[in-house]
């Protein structure tokens, strides 16, 4: 990574309090628990030659002097936004950031001791299947089947996932000019590519469909400090609950009370879930239009419409009235519940953020995932329906099955999840649910609202999947030691 610091900006009273352990971890790899948060990111997904190993290996040992941890990350996060909020501007620094995972046969292919690590992986069923696997279970199917995919399929096998993320297109291009290098040494080839950009005026930090994202994550203990006023929060941000590190890192402790299960070489180490997120933004825009007009008894505005569909408006303002009138409101705002709103006629349970964060139900906390998504392909124009554009999801935790799967299966997919108006069906998550074939309920959401307005809401699906993969995001020194050849289970 390359780092141009202009000044040191921290705040002396912070630089006095104790600093979190992880905060400072230089195990963790960068964007698990400190987001690259870049305008400009590649994704890589990789092939290793067929050699034994021997060109995925030397293609590690390259990759290891060039991949982000979490200490340096988040050095450059914090001066960034110290400045910020010191000067007004942002700070005069950049840096490029990279992150390396492996899929199941990637990490076969490397590993001195594939049975041993089939063993340890006996229980991880769907990273060592594979989305492809899953995609019965997820709503993958119809124009979503993995045999559309363009990548992660299980035609095309991936090993390695790659992401780069800079600060401008041409500090972008250097990186990968140097890691394609690298590639052509090893004998390393690239299954596919994606380019996550920034999305640029007065969409910047919006995705396609116009609303304001990357507001809600979970705090994490032992990364983030607890905010002094509000007990169990992160540090200046009211309504981001710490969450026990084990949820998102191997190695530590879990809301279970115990590190998630799994052999040692796990740990401080990530699950990661990518999944390339295809939306039809014209075809959103319509049927919001649409839906808006029938509701009774004088039909609602799109844009309300929308705002009930996503449970925030564009400009990111939550639906919920937060019970705090300071910190529970604006843009930002992250600090409510859905305990004041049973029946959803402020939030609809049919929103996205209630079906994928239920928050008040218990024991949500289990179910968390740490989001680092960035858009792909330009903006919306009316009229342009033929350009691919969507969401890079990325989404990082301990449990494939019982984070990511789990929100996407038993929340954003179940007909039966939240109850909405009068115990009324809610239908789906509208934005990422969907049916699977031969599936029971209907995707109709019936929405009453506080003003007695009053709709079902018929929409088709406007995000497809086009490509997906799991990857296991590695420790520095498990990294080091499939590079160098080494036994993961001590002396090699
Ligand atoms: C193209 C697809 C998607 C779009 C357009 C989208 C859009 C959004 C938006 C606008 C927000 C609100 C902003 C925020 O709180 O950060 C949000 C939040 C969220 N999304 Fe998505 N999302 C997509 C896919 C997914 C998927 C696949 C999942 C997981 C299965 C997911 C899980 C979440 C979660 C957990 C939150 C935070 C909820 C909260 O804590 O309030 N999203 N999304």
């Amino acid at each position: 990574m390359t780092t141009i610091s202009a000044r040191p900006t921290a705040a002396p009273e912070i630089e006095q309090l104790p600093e979190p352990p992880l905060r400072r971890s230089r195990e963790i790899q960068g964007n698990v628990l400190a987001a690259f948060n870049k305008d400009f990111m590649a994704f890589r997904y990789m092939r290793f030659p067929d050699d034994n190993g021997v060109g995925g290996r030397g293609w590690l040992s390259v990759m290891l002097n060039t991949v982000s941890v979490t200490a340096g990350v988040e050095d450059f996060n914090e001066e960034f936004s110290l400045s910020r909020r010191a000067y007004g501007q942002d700070p005069a620094i950049t840096a490029t950031w990279v992150g390396v995972s492996l899929t199941y046969q990637g990490l076969l292919q490397v590993a001195r001791d594939p049975e041993r690590i089939k063993q340890d992986l006996s229980s991880f069923g769907s990273f060592t299947q594979g989305p492809a696997a899953m995609a019965a279970e997820l709503g993958d199917d119809g124009s979503s089947a993995p045999g559309n995919w363009l990548f992660g399929s299980e035609q095309t096998g991936i090993h390695a996932v790659l992401i780069v993320a800079a600060d401008t297109e041409e500090a972008l291009e250097e990186k990968l000019r140097n890691i394609a290098a690298a590639d052509s040494a090893h004998g390393v080839t690239m299954v596919h590519h994606d380019d996550g950009r920034t999305l640029t005026g007065d969409l910047r930090g919006h995705e396609h469909f116009g609303y304001k994202d990357g507001i809600s994550q979970p705090g994490v203990k032992d990364f983030h400090r607890e905010d002094r006023e509000h007990a169990g929060s992160r540090e200046n941000r009211p309504g981001s609950t710490l969450v026990e590190p084990g949820e998102f890192v191997f190695g530590h402790r879990s809301e279970s009370g115990k590190p998630p299960e799994g052999p040692a070489w796990l740990d401080n180490g990530s699950l990661q879930v990518v999944r390339r997120l295809r939306q039809d933004v014209g075809g959103w825009n319509n049927a919001v239009v649409r839906e808006a007009a029938k509701f009774r008894p004088t039909g609602i505005s799109p844009d309300l419409l929308g705002a009930c569909l996503v449970g925030r408006k564009k400009d990111g303002t939550p639906l919920a009235q937060g019970e705090n009138p300071v910190t529970g409101v604006g843009q930002g705002a992250n600090d409510f519940t859905y305990e004041n709103d049973p029946q959803g006629t402020q939030t609809p349970c049919a929103a996205h953020i209630r079906r994928s964060h239920p928050r008040h139900f218990e024991p949500t906390q289990q179910h968390r995932i740490m989001r680092r998504g960035i858009p792909y392909g330009p903006a919306y124009t009316a009229g342009d329906d033929a350009t691919d554009r969507g969401l890079m999801f990325v989404c990082y935790g301990t449990s494939l099955e019982r984070q990511f799967e789990f929100v996407q299966r038993l929340w954003s997919n179940n007909p039966r999840f939240l109850p909405g108006a009068d115990g009324a069906p809610n239908g789906l998550d509208k934005v990422t649910g969907t049916i699977k074939e031969g599936g029971t309920g209907s995707p109709d959401a019936h929405i009453v609202l506080a003003d007695g307005q009053e709709g079902t809401v018929s929409m088709d699906r406007f995000v497809q999947t086009t490509g997906a993969v799991y990857a296991f995001t590695p420790s520095i020194t498990t990294l080091r030691r499939l590079a160098a050849h080494e036994s993961l289970h001590g002396k090699g």
